[in-house]
Parts: structure tokens; sequence; C-alpha cells
């Protein structure tokens, strides 16, 4: 081969190996050169109302709230000495008046619950159950909303309370009151846990109305709220 097609040839391939390089280099140039967008990411804070307390959302083991009183200086009945936030309080009162007047007796079975009664409770379930079947129906401590000193559990414990005349009352009242189911029927995929007709959560009333008009569950409705 002659000296100046050799040339040309040896040419062509350093040219070559120069756009190779150049281009595998292009991206990592213009990669460094984007500001990296990070969403505000918002700190579990349990005196907000609209907090998500889930599985994959849970308080702090040290976080009480501030604002506990005892339910039994309210007119409420209950059947063991309870605790809840004081901001819950006036409405829970209206609500449990007005089912009385219409013949329904509310009764408070478990309201706030320390991290380490979550705990108790926890471990219960999963002697009784098993681990599998206990987290269907019992949150890790840590995770419960009972935590927050905003939910309540009414009455009793049992998938018959749904059918009661106080289940269906609350189910179609407590809204009107600030107070909303959690874990409600057909819902475990969203939720993770079990039906409970007798869980609900105080959200506030405002807050309680948009979500009934919305017609969504309340885990969906609070993601909406976080913006998660
Ligand atoms: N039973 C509900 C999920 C709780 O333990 O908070
Ligand atoms: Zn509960």
């Amino acid at each position: 081969m002659p000296i100046k097609n050799r040339r040309l040839i040896l040419l062509l391939i350093l040219l070559f190996l120069l756009i190779i390089v150049g281009a595998s280099k292009l991206p990592i140039a213009v990669e460094r050169k984007i500001t990296v967008f990070k969403p505000e990411v918002k700190k579990i804070n349990g005196n907000d109302l609209l907090i998500d307390v889930n599985k994959n959302n849970c308080l702090p083991v040290d976080y009480v709230p501030d604002d506990l009183v005892n339910i039994s200086d309210y007119e409420i009945p209950e059947n063991s000495a309870f605790m809840l936030r004081k901001i819950v309080m006036q409405d829970l009162q209206e609500m449990v008046s007005q089912a009385k007047k219409e013949g329904i007796g509310l009764k408070v079975i478990s309201a706030y619950r320390s991290y380490q009664k979550q705990g108790q409770i926890y471990n219960s379930w999963v002697a009784q159950l098993g681990i599998k079947e206990a987290q269907r129906q019992s949150a890790v401590p840590g995770c419960s909303q009972h935590q927050l000193g905003t939910a309540i559990d009414f009455n009793e414990l049992n998938f018959s309370f749904a059918d009661s005349l106080v289940g269906i009352w609350l189910y179609q009242n407590a809204w009107k009151y600030g107070w909303v189911i959690s874990y409600p029927k057909n819902s475990e995929d969203i939720t993770g846990y079990a039906y409970e007709p007798w869980h609900y959560r105080y959200i506030g009333k405002e807050n309680a109305e948009e979500m009934q008009k919305q017609g969504l569950i309340l885990s969906k409705f609070l993601e909406e709220k976080n913006n998660i």
C-alpha cells in the first residue's frame, strides 16, 4: 500500500477515535450541568391533623401529642380510662350527644395509645395469630394512628358492628363531626389492613366533608392532601 494511502487510513482511524471519545464524554458534561430538583421532604409531624400514618409512614418512638386530655373529664362513655387530643373533643362531644338524642349509644373502647402500649397490643396479636395475620389487624409500634391521639375504636371489635345500629349510624354520620373510617371494607390492598368498622380518625369537619364529597378513602385523601 502506498505511504499516502496508509497515512490517510491512519488519519481516518484517529478521527473516528476522536469522535467516539468525544461522544462518550458529552453526556457526562451535560449531566454535570443539570441542576437536580429535589422536592421538599415533609417531616412527620404528629400534630398535623392530616398526617398520613400507615405501614410506610410512621411516627417517632417518642412522639406524644402535647394536648392529651382525659376522656373522663368529658361526658363521653368509655370502658376504661382513655386519653385523646383536646383538639378532637368538641366535635366528639357534639357527635356523641347527637347520637344519644337519636337513641345511639357511642362508647370509646380504645383511643390514644403510646408507642409502648401499641407494642404490647401488637405482640399479643402476634402471639395469638402469628406475624402475617397480626399485621393485617394491628400496626407495629410507631405506625399506629392511635399514637396520634386522634383515633378511636368504638363500641366493639367485631365485624358484626358494621351492621349494628351504632355501626351504621357512625358510618353515615361521623364525617359530619370530622371523623372518618380509616380501614373501610374491600380496601386492604390500599390500606394494608383488614376491614375495621369500629376504627375512626379525626381530620376535622371541613376535611371530612371534602373527603366525603370526593368519595375517597382516607389514605387516598391524605395522599392527595400531602402531595404524595
Ligand atoms: N388496628 C389498627 C390498624 C392499629 O393497630 O392501629
Ligand atoms: Zn383502632
